[in-house]
């Protein structure tokens, strides 16, 4: 079964919710793929897409360099469904008319369904019943020639619209985002009833349809992959291993900056249960004499990175010939997103991508075409267990950006300690999976406290929980004062070395997540 023959393409045009449309569709086990609104149009035809959906985006259609796509997708015959900056063009694009709206419409507004066939199939026309969202300063003034208004907001009369014969339909909120409470049923009227896509992306079929590819790509050679703990490296090892069993080989570098327990558990998962060849490679020492005297958290990152790169490759290198490595790249890093805004680094984020340039591999990526969420629910199909499965993410360079300064083993024992007392607090008030992230920092400055009758003099830990949806922002978490209580009370009761806790309440931006 080819579960990629019905699909729909997504053309992007900069909005911040264009994942999302993606989301959302294949929530309804429709395959769908976002490429720039630049693509040209025998790529599209290449790619057959059952229907097209054009994203929103911060231009307007009238700016001298808004983004544009090839008007010739219009006749393919294939429908087309603009949403919002995507509606806007489409109006432009064959004929009718868009303006600055002299007040901007933001955020909620109510909708009056007038046909309900198409988009709005099965909804009710009460009077401006339906909530959706709106995000756009331009409006739509004027039909081009064939179409016709299927709904309208107070403050638009064309608030959504179609073509009468041809498959074009157009609405000028996003029924993308959680606040259009009709979202999903317009994008399924789209997808089902407009499209005739039927819903087999399941991720029982992508298993088998990614086991053959995998088998018939690797063939007998071997393939290596890099275990960290993580979601994304344990269900890429799950599913190459599913394809290709002892072909196999696992590398796990321990660089002693790990917390406690931290990948023991999956380590036992894969060795007694689905008996993955795993080699354990403990780094600690090497590790920790790279890091002696290092304060600069760049240079903390470079040293944690390039000695993994180079404990790989002495492993891999004893294991004879290998051709390929697998990693866990999921959809986010693949797509060539529309971005408006130049982004500079800010932190070198260390992970198996330089992997491959330097041990010249080719890559396996079974998780390219997944959001994280698809990695989770591909994970549990796969047989992994759920602690695995919904552990919060861990930064490559572990412990060592977590504590302030130079890091010594001493250092390291005392946030083990520390952290081991924020999960387990989190995860019995039900917080863990609430929460995007949550873990201790050791800050390695002396204040002064007081113990029974005596003076201390010693370090500081801060707690960070955040609340995120992909980490490129995030907002400190309005934890109960009673679990920061108890918190802060174990630690400066079990910790030694410690005689105060703080909670950092930093958003990012402008703070990060990490503190280094
Ligand atoms: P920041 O601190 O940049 O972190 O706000 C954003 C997210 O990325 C994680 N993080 C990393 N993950 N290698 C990784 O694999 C890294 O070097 C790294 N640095 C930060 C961080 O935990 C958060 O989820």
């Amino acid at each position: 079964m080819n579960i990629h023959d019905e699909m729909i393409l997504i053309l992007d045009f900069g909005s911040q919710t264009t994942q999302l449309i993606a989301r959302r569709i294949r929530e309804q086990k429709v395959y769908c793929e976002i490429h720039p609104f630049s693509v040209d149009i025998e790529k599209i035809t290449a790619l057959k897409p059952k229907g097209i959906v054009l994203s929103g985006g911060p231009s307007s259609v009238y700016d001298r360099d808004a983004p544009v796509s090839d008007s010739a997708l219009f006749e393919l015959g294939i429908p087309v469904l603009g949403i919002c900056y995507g509606a806007q063009l489409m109006v432009q694009q064959l004929g009718g008319g868009v303006e600055k709206a002299s007040k901007r419409e933001f955020g909620k507004a109510d909708l009056q369904v007038k046909v309900t066939d198409g988009l709005f199939a099965g909804l009710e026309t009460d009077y401006f019943k339906h909530q959706v969202w709106m995000s756009h300063g331009d409006r739509v003034e004027r039909m081009p020639p064939g179409f016709a208004a299927t709904a309208i907001s107070e403050n638009s009369p064309f608030a959504a619209f179609r073509h009468m014969k041809r498959p074009l339909v157009g609405v000028q909120f996003h029924p993308e985002v959680a606040h259009t409470l009709i979202g999903n049923d317009v994008l399924r009227n789209f997808i089902f009833g407009i499209c005739s896509c039927s819903p087999k992306w399941t991720m029982h079929s992508f298993i088998e349809s990614n086991v053959e590819a995998i088998r018939r790509k690797v063939g007998d050679a071997k393939v290596i992959c890099a275990l960290s703990g993580g979601v994304d490296s344990s269900v890429t090892a799950a599913i190459v291993h599913r394809a290709i069993g002892e072909q196999l080989t696992c590398i796990y570098v321990n660089n002693g900056l790990m917390r406690s327990g931290e990948s023991e558990s999956i380590l036992r998962f894969f060795r007694e249960k689905s008996k993955l060849k795993v080699i354990d490679v403990d780094a600690e020492d090497f590790f920790l004499s790279e890091l002696q005297g290092i304060i600069d958290p760049e240079i903390k990152r470079k040293r944690i990175g390039l000695g993994f790169i180079k404990i790989f490759e002495d492993e891999a290198s004893k294991l004879g010939d290998v051709d390929y490595l697998a990693q866990g790249t999921l959809y986010p890093d693949v797509i060539e997103s529309v971005s408006f805004r130049g982004e500079a680094p800010i932190k070198s984020h260390h992970n198996v991508g330089g992997l491959p340039e330097v041990m010249k591999l080719d890559l396996i990526e079974p998780l390219r075409e997944l959001f994280k969420d698809e990695v989770r629910e591909l994970g549990l199909e796969l047989g992994l267990p759920e602690e695995a499965i919904y552990r919060q993410p861990f930064p490559g360079p572990g412990l060592g950006i977590r504590i302030m300064g130079e890091i010594t083993s001493e250092r390291l024992e005392i946030l083990r300690k520390a952290d081991v007392i924020v999960l387990e607090e989190m995860k019995k008030s039900g917080y863990y999976r609430k929460v995007w992230q949550s873990f201790a920092v050791l800050l390695p400055i002396q204040t002064v406290g007081v113990m029974g009758d005596f003076r201390t003099y010693e370090n500081v830990i801060a707690i960070r929980a955040v609340d995120s949806k992909d980490a490129m922002t995030a907002d400190w978490s309005r934890l109960p004062y009673e679990i920061l209580q108890i918190i802060s009370g174990r630690i400066i009761n079990e910790v030694r070395g410690v005689n105060r806790v703080v909670y950092d309440i930093s958003s990012k931006p402008p703070a990060t997540i990490e503190w280094e």
